[in-house]
């Protein structure tokens, strides 16, 4: 197998672009996808300050290198979500991230900050994990950009994770989410503007990207995400593409082109209506914001200790 570019020996074929590529026309290659998608849907301009949002895995850490390399002004931001040895891996792989290169890395941990963490504020709140956790996730990433007058959070969803909730919301037709499925969300008054850089980037593309680059991250998945119906959708999505390369990408990115339009995506409209939340000054539509309510539930509950991850 030879480099599509240069002919030298490849380490990767990447068949929905019919290519193959050496180490570094492979880096090329994943520096001008995300360069593509930056421009094409506007999420970025020169100068900005930008909050990476960075988990410990693959996707915020190659999201954080690429965005360095290509001259933005880009800190992190983890959240310590307290989900046992896997926060504690993933954090660990953040700071080494940040240190090793010089970048600053802001940190927020729910446990020291807010006094509760993921399994404990679901428990004591009735909700699923990941929904206790998605929650916290959008009102911190929020408040530690407006915090640090960030213009802009960037996360790592990749075309995979984008894919498998669209696939999800057109299976059931929710309709109210497909307009919202953009990979930018303007900025509104209490909101920074939320950019997903790597769309045109599938999973196993940001995996190979680590490993070329050196980056050590975390490999394993959320222990609380376990069963989610999103990985079905993901694997559902892989067996297609398996014997019709490209049909993800044409599914998420011809959907954002050609369809998202036809959908609800006057944000405009959300805040009609938005109050201020009592107790963190955060829009929201009740008299407290839904993070804070959780705050109450959760801070003071007994602690839900977890087994070992592996
Ligand atoms: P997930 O919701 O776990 O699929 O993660 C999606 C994106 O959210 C990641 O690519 C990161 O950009 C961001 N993210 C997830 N977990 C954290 C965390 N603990 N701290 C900061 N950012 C995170
Ligand atoms: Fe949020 Fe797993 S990362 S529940
Ligand atoms: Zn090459
Ligand atoms: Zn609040």
């Amino acid at each position: 197998m030879k480099c599509t570019v240069c002919r030298k020996p490849a380490v990767i074929d990447v068949r929905r672009h019919n290519a193959n590529f050496c180490p570094d026309h492979f880096v090329a290659h994943v520096q001008e996808q995300t360069k593509r998608a930056i421009e094409h849907f506007k999420m970025l301009r020169r100068g900005e300050r930008v909050l990476v949002a960075v988990s410990g895995g693959k996707d915020s850490l190659a999201l954080w290198d690429i965005l360095v390399g290509l001259g933005y002004e880009a800190d992190g931001l983890y959240l310590g979500l307290g989900i046992g040895e896997y926060s504690d891996i993933s954090g660990d792989h953040a700071r080494a991230f940040a240190s090793e290169r010089g970048l600053k890395l802001v940190e927020v941990d729910l446990r020291d900050d807010y006094g509760f963490d993921v399994p404990t504020g679901a428990k004591a709140a009735k909700r699923v994990p990941c929904s206790a956790c998605g929650l916290s996730k959008r009102h911190l990433f929020n408040r530690a950009a407006l915090d640090g007058g960030y213009d802009v959070v960037a996360t790592g969803h990749n075309l995979d994770d984008e894919a498998a909730v669209l696939f999800g919301n057109v299976l059931r037709w929710n309709v109210e989410y497909l307009g919202r499925q953009v990979p930018v969300l303007p900025s509104r008054p209490g909101f920074p503007r939320k950019v997903k850089p790597l769309v045109r980037l599938a999973e196993r593309e940001m995996a190979a990207y680590c490993v070329i680059r050196g980056i050590d991250y975390q490999v394993e998945e959320c222990p609380m995400a376990a069963g989610n119906r999103h990985l079905g959708y993901k694997e559902a999505l892989n067996s297609i593409e398996q014997t019709s390369p490209g049909t993800k990408a044409a599914f998420y990115l011809e959907f954002l082109d050609k369809a998202a339009h036809l959908f609800n995506t006057d944000f405009e409209e959300d805040q009609v209506g938005l109050l201020v939340c009592q107790s963190c000054g955060a829009p929201t539509t009740a008299e407290v914001c839904a993070f804070c309510r959780l705050v109450d539930k959760a801070t003071g509950a007994v602690p839900v200790v977890l087994g070992p991850t592996r």
